[in-house]
């Protein structure tokens, strides 16, 4: 991974920072992103002393709003000429409460769909220019809980925390196939999703109530950040991925996914939702062009 520049969003804990310490100590420059800039900074350190690699870089954003997506990417279009990796890993689940993005977006959603999505679109220029770039989005098999609805993809009508990790996890996956569909006219990229496994991280800790207490009881039986992060370095660093790209992965191994929603047309639907809420039109000709 010598020469190589990899961003992961999330790092700040659990398996993206797994993600990122495995990439820095494989000799790529690493780039974390996380909401604390504290917490960037001890990550920092932790990760350039474990592994002796000083190129270890900041970028704060909470993706709970655009316009930090927005400033983070200019930041990154600056700073970089070109970026190989990025995994979209940042996420969280939420509670029984419904909350709303200082967008005005159900929060679940905002952070984990439509931020990366967004920034994956701002950031598009620097990913193209690698010879092998990749997009790695981090979903989940919760997927399959998922019950979305364009006619209430806000979540109005019917929420619960559970449900919409489900649908932004399911987004996740739409995102990465009808990504690879508009990368046609881009041999050098590729992009691909996964599910990490049940993994014992922080992750529940936003959920708080039942979910946080069931999610810790099982704790000492769930699979540890190390073992998580494997399929997101697998995916990140792999000379070949004998697979297509758009695919989902598992345990390293592409697999099935498995929800009614999941259709070409809805796709394609969730992609223009995306271009709306976010306002950010992103490789709407490819589309045109391919019929
Ligand atoms: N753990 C599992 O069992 C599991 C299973 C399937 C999929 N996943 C997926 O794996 C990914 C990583 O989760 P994890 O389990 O490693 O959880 P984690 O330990 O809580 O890490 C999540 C990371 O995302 C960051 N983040 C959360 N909200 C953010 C926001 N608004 N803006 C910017 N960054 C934000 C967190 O920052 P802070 O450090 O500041 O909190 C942290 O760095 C997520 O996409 C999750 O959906 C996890």
């Amino acid at each position: 991974m010598k020469n190589k520049i990899c961003l992961v969003t999330g790092a700040t804990s659990g398996i993206g920072y797994i993600t990122a310490l495995e990439l820095a100590r494989k000799g790529a420059v690493v780039i974390l992103h996380g909401r604390n800039e504290k917490k960037l900074q001890v990550t920092q350190k932790q990760i350039a002393k474990e592994t002796g690699n000083s190129h270890i870089y900041l970028l704060q954003a909470d993706f709970s709003s655009l316009d930090e997506v927005r400033k983070a990417a200019d930041q990154v279009n600056n700073d970089y000429k070109q970026i190989d990796v990025l995994v979209n890993n940042a996420g969280l689940i939420l509670g029984s409460k419904r909350q709303v993005s200082p967008d005005g977006y159900e929060l679940t959603i905002a952070i984990n769909h439509l931020s990366p999505f967004a920034f994956t679109k701002l950031i598009f220029d620097r990913i193209a220019a690698s010879d092998d770039g990749r997009i790695i989005n981090v979903a989940s098999e919760a997927h399959r809980a998922a019950g979305p609805d364009f006619e209430d993809f806000n979540m109005e009508q019917s929420y619960s925390g559970f449900k919409a990790y489900g649908n932004s996890k399911l987004y996740n996956i739409m995102f990465t196939t009808e990504l690879a569909k508009r990368l046609t006219d881009y041999p050098n990229l590729s992009t691909y999703s996964l599910h990490p496994g049940t993994v014992a991280t922080n992750f529940s800790a936003s959920a708080g109530g039942l979910t946080n207490l069931v999610f810790k009881l099982f704790r000492p039986f769930l699979t540890s950040s190390e073992k998580g992060a494997q399929t997101s370095i697998y995916l990140a660093s792999a000379n070949e991925i004998p697979a297509r790209s758009g695919s989902y992965f598992i345990n390293k191994k592409p697999a099935k996914v498995k929800h009614k929603f999941y259709t070409e047309e809805n796709n394609v639907k969730l992609w223009e939702v995306s271009e709306m809420l976010t306002g950010e039109p992103f490789l709407s000709d490819a589309v045109k062009v391919s019929g």
